[in-house]
């Protein structure tokens, strides 16, 4: 039988080294490495120096920020912008997330238990229900929310006034987003995949404070590995940390990183054995597509969101893999990368 139908999705993420989702044992190690400030803050230059622009202005004229939604894939830092945004305004930060307020009542409470200039980061936001996004928009539009009071025939509606907030919302495809939603934040940014020289700049960061030698080739080495995403980064650097100090003399050196990545089965692209899989379905199975993503679920064992968020992203940005109106489609970069030909 085969061993994989056996696990459940998030057993194998948990066991996927590259995997862009947290995962438990990740909760620790992203508290500590968590960027505080926007000048720890590495990369997304654009994002950041727009930000910083909208956290003076507003501080100048003494209101709130306006209602921010970033977008991007997976582990690329936008739960940090959040907590980044509250500290440099000086502002509480609450945090849920939109499969957790069930009710449109959960999300009135949430709202009128907010103070002035509080900051509401709603996580997974493409996730809230029609009827909590209704309470949403007034909210977000007026400040304001509306209560039925008693039902039937003599029922009537109050308007509760709320306290100036911010709502900071996170998800990972903006098109997941209705529309009347996304038109109501002022400030809409994309997270891109980073710059190989930014994740370096994050693993050397992150070495500094778990206080790790590292040699600044071994640093380039697992950038390029982990996906150009700052959460593969952080936990490649954990894992290759771990092997120097059983294998080697505890400090990371070029050799016995690379030695790591051999026993970790993890490519210099960041590739794993469920990337080269996918692509092998693509390439032998339906020659090379196009394969709709129901097909490619069904004939990988993976589930149709991992594909779609985990996956896929990475393998398109290395021009692996094309999106078309048909389906999935194995580039000729990406036959070449698996030694086949089209
Ligand atoms: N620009 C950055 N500089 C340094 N470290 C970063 C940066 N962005 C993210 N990180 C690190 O990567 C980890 C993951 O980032 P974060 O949790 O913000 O990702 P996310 O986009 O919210 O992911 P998800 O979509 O899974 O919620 C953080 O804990 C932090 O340590
Ligand atoms: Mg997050």
């Amino acid at each position: 039988m085969n061993k994989k139908i056996q696990k459940s999705e998030s057993e194998k993420n948990e066991e996927r080294l590259i995997s862009p989702i947290e995962s438990p044992s990740d909760d620790k190690l992203e508290l500590t490495l968590r960027p505080k400030v926007l000048t720890e803050y590495i990369g997304q230059e654009k994002i950041k120096k727009n930000l910083a622009i909208t956290i003076k202005a507003a501080k100048n004229r003494g209101e709130n920020i306006e209602h921010v939604l970033f977008y991007g894939a997976p582990g690329l830092g936008k739960t940090t912008l959040a907590h980044v945004i509250a500290n440099e305004t000086g502002a509480n930060i609450r945090v849920t997330s939109g499969p957790a307020i069930e009710k449109g009542g959960d999300l009135a409470a949430i709202l009128s238990n907010l103070e002035e200039g509080d900051i509401l980061f709603i996580d997974e936001i493409h996730r809230l229900r029609k009827a909590v996004e209704e309470i949403l928009y007034p909210a977000m539009e007026d400040g304001a929310i509306d209560i039925i009071m008693g039902k039937g025939p003599t029922a009537r509606t109050l308007r509760l006034d709320l306290p100036g907030f911010t709502i900071i919302g996170a998800t990972t495809l903006a098109s997941l987003l209705s529309a009347p939603l996304r038109d109501r934040f002022g400030i809409i940014h994309h997270l891109n995949f980073y710059q190989i020289e930014d994740i370096e700049k994050i693993v050397l960061r992150s070495a500094g404070i778990l206080g790790v030698k590292i040699e600044k080739s071994a640093a380039l080495e697992i950038a390029k590995r982990s996906r150009r995403t700052p959460r593969v980064a952080n936990r490649l650097l954990k894992r290759v940390r771990d092997y120097c100090q059983v294998e080697g003399d505890g400090k990371v050196s070029l050799d016995i990183c690379l030695e790591a990545f051999k026993v970790l089965e993890v490519d210099e692209l960041g590739l794993d054995y469920i990337d080269r899989e996918l692509m092998e379905i693509i390439a032998k199975k339906f020659k090379g597509g196009p394969v709709g993503l129901n097909t490619l679920a069904a004939a990988s064992g993976e589930e149709l969101e991992t594909i779609e968020n985990v996956y896929e992203p990475y393998l398109m940005q290395l021009g692996f893999l094309d999106r078309s109106a048909r389906g999935r489609v194995l580039t000729e970069l990406g036959f070449k990368h698996l030694g086949l030909k089209p």
